[in-house]
């Protein structure tokens, strides 16, 4: 008899590469993030791991997230999302560049890192330096025993389970969760207002698995797009709010995959200087999922089709204003827009995935570039 398949493809569990695997695997990664984090009652976060002393959480005026690459972009929704439940004043910056500027902490500093692999030499720096300061530290990281996770005070671990793949996928949308989970439960802690929000994006949370397994659905039409949109050799990517920093994740897939130069902006400052660049069949990617922006970013698709680009949408479903005033649509599962990110990205890293196809990359060993950057 025949052996159709190799041990690489079962390790791969069917799929052509471990990105694609991996991918595919978010509903049930965000589900084993999610498991045991909310109370039975559906109003309340656990974090049992989280011990703080008495009063910290009240105490905390500041927080420093800081991270690199895909952490960092997870950390920009983060920060949106710590901001806007309990108040706190939130920085989030590249390892790199916070742990030589001598940063201005306090005793009510927080620092927050992201880490999938807990091991990313300038990251661990940063925390280190922060310690030395005195300043509490929490991790969010993937990696059960790594440096992040023995050195850091507290440990929110992301269950996504092994990354193979150099693109980070599966890591990003747990650590988004861990970070939600985090808003919530420090605004918890802190009784602040914005607390009775809690059920809300609790049950909005536990539907997650579901609508990321929907948004899913979207790959045949992506490859097909992918097929046709491949041999470009620029594109922009543009969002507001939290759609800016999808954006700015969408960007860096495509670019670390399949090399296409890309670019991501806050979909305000184009007319600052990008627009210039907006000419006939430029690839436009808009991000539109954030109520309070709509009619702001609909403009801006406006302006970029008034010089001919090509915009492909990333919108909720039924969104006909958007169909009406971009030239393709790719539509997600309506989910409350604050936690939108967790779906706007997957159609985005499709995108990557297959346009690297398309162009015969190696998807899962992107030239130059290292799964865990762990000397500088
Ligand atoms: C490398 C990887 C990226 C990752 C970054 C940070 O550059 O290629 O995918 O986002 O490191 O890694 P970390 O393990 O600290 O999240």
């Amino acid at each position: 008899y025949e052996v159709t398949w190799t041990a690489s493809a079962a390790e791969k569990g069917g799929y052509d590469h471990f990105m694609l695997k991996e991918i595919n695997e978010q509903p049930r990664a965000i589900r084993d993030t999610l498991t045991g984090r909310i109370s039975e009652e559906g109003d309340q976060v656990i974090f049992d791991e989280i011990e703080w002393p008495a009063g910290f959480a009240e105490q905390i005026d500041r927080i420093h997230i800081v991270a690199c690459g895909t952490s960092w972009h997870a950390g920009m929704v983060g920060k949106q999302a710590i901001e806007r439940l309990t108040r706190i004043q939130v920085d989030c910056e590249v390892a790199s560049e916070y742990r030589y500027r001598d940063p201005i902490v306090t005793e009510n500093t927080l620092m927050v890192v992201i880490t999938q692999s807990g091991e990313t030499a300038d990251t661990m720096a940063a925390l280190r330096e922060a310690k030395a300061k005195g300043v509490r530290v929490l991790a969010i990281t993937n990696v059960v025993g790594s440096s992040a996770a023995r050195e850091a005070d507290d440990v929110i671990f992301t269950w996504a389970g092994p990354e193979i793949s150099v693109a980070s996928t599966k890591a990003y949308t747990t650590q988004l969760i861990a970070l939600y989970l985090f808003a919530g439960w420090l605004a918890q802690e802190r009784k602040t207002p914005f607390a009775s929000e809690l059920p809300s994006i609790l049950s909005g949370l536990k539907q997650l698995p579901e609508l990321a397994s929907h948004a899913l659905q979207t790959a045949p039409a992506i490859e097909k797009f992918a097929k046709n949109w491949a041999d470009k050799n620029h594109a922009f990517f543009i969002g507001r709010g939290m759609d800016y920093a999808v954006s700015l994740e969408g960007s860096l897939k495509l670019k670390e995959i399949s090399y296409m130069h890309a670019e991501a902006y806050a979909a305000g400052e184009l007319k600052h200087g990008t627009l210039a660049l907006i000419v006939e069949d430029i690839p436009v990617i808009a991000v539109v999922t954030q109520e309070q922006l709509y009619e702001k970013t609909l403009s801006n698709i406006k302006e970029v089709k008034a010089r001919d680009a090509f915009v492909l949408a990333v919108a909720f479903d039924g969104d006909e204003e958007i169909a009406k005033s971009v030239d393709q649509v790719i539509s997600i599962p309506r989910v409350n827009p604050f936690l939108a990110p967790v779906i706007a990205v997957i159609p985005l890293q499709l995108l990557a995935y297959y346009a690297s196809v398309v162009r015969g990359n190696d998807v899962d060993n992107p030239r130059n570039l290292a799964k865990s950057v762990t000397v500088e």
